[in-house]
């Protein structure tokens, strides 16, 4: 049903109130398309809402896809291919899948958002990354209304990046999405140091696909505010990347400093402890702020505006460049 006017609070982690000029939320392939048939003005596609920042009403037609169904496609030696709608929220068929003993999602546990928007950003937790069981993707082409298929190379997977990010952003809709899981010889990764300690806080020696997802879990609620309490978006910037010479000269500035090695002259640096060493962690404003466990999300104490949390990450942008001559990017589309 179109609705106009209509609030998006419920449909974004944010929990920010704007307007949609024109609202609908489709359950079918064939609604959406006839949705789109008799659309002429700009079109917002929403997922799970949980990677966007609304700071003002949003003109024209915004369409809600809540395309259902799970469905087994083919079995191999070791992996089982699934196929899955758009509008399933992630964590739920990252339960399903552990409870079909399958593996390869176990370390994507508790991530918001929904299956369909997932590939955008090539959502990542704990040294795994959606790239890594992702198949193919089926896209409905919003000028021809076909829908075209999206191998693993032809999306152009990226640290939270995809062609749907940059190339053709705009210009689909992902539909479902095809994952490759493993029914046997489960690969686990478990080297990410928050797993191990938590595995060895709950006395488990050989883990399951299920210990692994249970250990992220407990990590991410001790870390990462749950958006049905409190409005947040994740990450709200990407780690920066810098380069050896720049590292070099900010160790001996900051000797502990975490970092992580890229490439041969690629440092990745944390976001979270920039922040927090610039004294932003914890830090409220009102009714928003930077969330006191990991400073890498800012988060709505209820009420906050979208126009609140941009100034707010502007006010952090502008620190990080001034204090370490480094400048953040926005992991979050700000609206
Ligand atoms: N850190 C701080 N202070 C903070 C937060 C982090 O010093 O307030 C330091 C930590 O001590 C640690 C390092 O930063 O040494 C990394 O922290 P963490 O393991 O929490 O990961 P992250 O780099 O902050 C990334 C992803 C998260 C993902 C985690 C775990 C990005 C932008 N974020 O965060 O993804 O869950 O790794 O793999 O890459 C998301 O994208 O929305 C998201 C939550």
């Amino acid at each position: 049903m179109i609705q106009h006017n209509s609030s998006l609070k419920p449909y974004t982690t944010f929990g920010i109130d704007v307007k949609a000029e024109t609202f609908v939320s489709v359950k079918t392939l064939e609604s959406l398309i006839a949705v789109l048939k008799t659309n002429s003005s700009q079109l917002l596609v929403v997922g799970g809402g949980s990677n966007m920042l609304l700071t003002k009403d949003i003109e024209g037609l915004v369409v809600h896809i809540d395309l259902k169904g799970i469905e087994i496609c083919e079995k191999n030696k070791n992996t089982t291919k699934v196929k899955v709608a758009a509008g399933e929220n992630w964590h739920d068929f990252v339960v399903w899948s552990l409870q079909h003993n399958l593996g390869g999602l176990e370390n994507l546990s508790l991530i918001p958002g929904n299956v369909g928007t997932a590939p955008i950003q090539n959502i990542g937790a704990y040294g795994v990354e959606l790239k890594d069981t992702f198949v193919e993707c089926e896209a409905l082409n919003l000028q021809s209304l076909d829908i075209e298929t999206f191998s693993k190379a032809d999306c152009k997977f990226d640290y939270r990046n995809s062609i749907f990010k940059s190339e053709v952003k705009g210009q689909y809709i992902i539909i479902s999405v095809t994952f490759e899981l493993t029914h046997s010889e489960h690969k686990l990764k478990t080297s990410y140091g928050a797993i191990s300690e938590e595995l060895k806080k709950m006395n488990v020696k050989s883990p399951t696909i299920k210990d692994v997802s249970k250990a992220v879990i407990a990590i991410r609620q001790s870390k990462l505010p749950d958006p049905k309490h409190l409005g947040n978006s994740g990450s709200f910037f990407k780690n920066p990347v810098v380069s050896r010479s720049k590292f070099e000269a900010l160790q001996s500035q900051f000797p502990n400093m975490p970092h992580y090695s890229v490439s041969e002259n690629e440092i990745k640096i944390p976001a979270g402890w920039l922040i927090e060493t610039a004294g932003f962690k914890g830090k409220r404003f009102g009714n928003y702020g930077v969330h006191k466990n990991q400073a890498l999300v800012l988060v709505n104490y209820g009420g906050a505006t979208g126009k609140d949390i941009l100034q707010l990450s502007q006010t952090i942008q502008k620190a990080i460049s001034a204090i370490f001559e480094i400048s953040l990017e926005a992991e979050v589309n700000i609206l």
